[in-house]
């Protein structure tokens, strides 16, 4: 039997390149290879990246700096290193990555990953392999299901792809070009896959998707299911007992998903709703197509349906034509809607994106300083957010230990991270915390009397 090769799969960017990186992974198991925490010691390192922003592609190449050195010091010791490059970065530059950093022997798109053990043979009898098509086939019909033991060791809160791609073409985005064009996964295909999840101690599930709530798979009945319908089916599974989505578009949000805000009691009540800018005028030029009259509608009636919702959002500062009158409006809509937390950014063109081929670019010190003001209202409204969960209880899913012994982290329902001292026999369980306690990235509790007692009551049980 030959030897387990070791793999190492490094992750930038969005969940869904995590979730990638473990569909890779499981992919290649039944080809001998185990994941391994620690680059040096790996036969296969792949980076699995994002182009989303130009400091995202620039830190690819660094870390390819770091790897090649590591390459090298495996062939000191008679070992060969295989570096491969996935996700948008690869999808983008292709060839180029070769190109610059020649010790990458395999580049491949997010359409590939079913097809890597093949190109991982082709690397290793060609010197190098590049795959970068948009294949005709779905490569979710071909992808490794994830094993129940694999799923045991990446804890009670996993992801789940139900849609990928993007045709709504924000003209700052690259991700339709990446991407590709919209595909959603039949729900069968997507309900088996949380069936797994939750029979193997999984809680919490976040479906996700570059446009999540444009999700329209095929049901069971082969009529089209809408997001809140598999959201209503994915309720129903045994030991599932959180639910997410990410990420949303405005124009999406139709009725029956804000409904189902009030209707699924396991649908958590946190929602990531990015708007980008508070103008009119950039929202146009952005082809968002929706106003910021429209997003607080959208934000009113999720408020009406699920009145404790906490809503984060994604910003963008100095997109191309943007004036002070411009980006007043994007920091009255933060005042406005009271996020309890929020991403900004500033605009970092695309190459091959309208945006950046737009005329009336913004100085790069006028980006900076606009960020910076938004982010100091962003980072008000999550310190009065967070200040606002002292004293109550919260429900928290234990995720893994705490800083310190007899601490245990787990997330409220609005996903801040809770610290909180308890037995570790309570990992995977969801116990009521009441809050002590807040810092600006995290709470602290302690477990009421009720969750407290539970173990005890369940050990004289037995
Ligand atoms: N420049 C800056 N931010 C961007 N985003 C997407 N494209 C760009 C870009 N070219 C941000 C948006 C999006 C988030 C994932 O990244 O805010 O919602
Ligand atoms: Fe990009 Fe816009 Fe599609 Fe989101 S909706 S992935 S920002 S093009």
């Amino acid at each position: 039997m030959n030897e387990p090769r070791r793999l190492f799969v490094k992750s930038f960017g969005c969940q869904m390149n995590v979730y990638d990186s473990q569909r890779m992974a499981d992919t290649l198991a039944p080809h001998g290879y185990v994941e391994t925490s620690a680059a040096d010691d790996a036969d296969l390192v792949i980076l699995n990246t994002c182009h989303i922003r130009e400091k995202a592609a620039e830190k690819v190449y660094s870390e390819l700096g770091r790897v090649r050195r590591l390459k090298q010091a495996a062939a000191a010791d008679g070992r060969r290193l295989t570096i491969a490059v996935a996700g948008c970065v690869a999808q983008a530059e292709g060839e180029e990555i070769l190109r610059r950093a020649p010790a990458v022997d395999l580049v491949f798109g997010p359409q590939s990953y079913h097809r890597l053990p093949e190109l991982l043979a082709r690397a290793a009898r060609d010197g190098k392999a590049i795959d970068t098509e948009f294949p005709l086939d779905d490569k979710f019909d071909h992808l490794a299901p994830p094993s129940a033991q694999a799923v045991r060791g990446r804890g009670v809160s996993a992801f789940v792809t139900v849609q990928e791609g993007c045709d709504k073409f924000c003209t700052f985005c690259v991700v339709p070009y990446t991407r590709g064009a919209e595909v959603s996964r039949p729900v069968v295909k997507i309900l088996a896959e949380i069936e797994r999840l939750g029979d193997a101690g999984v809680r919490e599930v976040t479906l996700i998707g570059q446009n999540v709530n444009a999700y329209h798979g095929v049901g069971p009945n082969g009529r089209t299911n809408s997001l809140a319908q598999l959201l209503e089916r994915a309720a129903a599974i045994a030991g599932i007992e959180r639910l997410r989505y990410t990420t949303s578009h405005p124009r999406d949000m139709g009725d029956d998903l804000i409904a189902a805000h009030r209707e699924l009691p396991k649908l958590m009540p946190q929602l990531h709703l990015p708007v980008q800018s508070g103008s009119d005028r950039m929202l146009a030029a952005m082809n968002r197509r929706h106003t910021s009259a429209d997003y607080l509608d959208i934000v009113d009636r999720l408020r009406a349906a699920r009145p404790d919702l906490a809503l984060t959002s994604d910003f963008i500062v100095g997109f191309p034509g943007e004036t002070e009158q411009d980006f007043a409006a994007t920091l009255a809509l933060v005042e406005q809607v009271g996020f309890s937390g929020a991403f900004s950014f500033k605009y970092s063109p695309r190459p091959g994106t309208p945006g950046a081929a737009m005329t009336d670019q913004v100085d790069d010190a006028v980006k900076s300083e606009r960020l910076h003001r938004l982010q100091a209202v962003i980072d008000a409204g999550q310190r009065a957010f967070n200040r606002r969960c002292l004293g109550r209880t919260f429900d928290v899913l234990f995720e893994k230990p705490g800083r310190y012994d007899g601490q245990l982290v787990g997330r409220s329902p609005y996903l801040q991270p809770v610290q909180v001292s308890a037995p570790p026999s309570l990992l995977g369980d969801i116990a009521a915390v009441a809050i002590t306690e807040v810092a600006s990235n995290s709470l602290f509790g302690t477990l009421t009397q009720a969750s407290a007692r539970q173990p005890a009551l369940a050990a004289a049980g037995a």
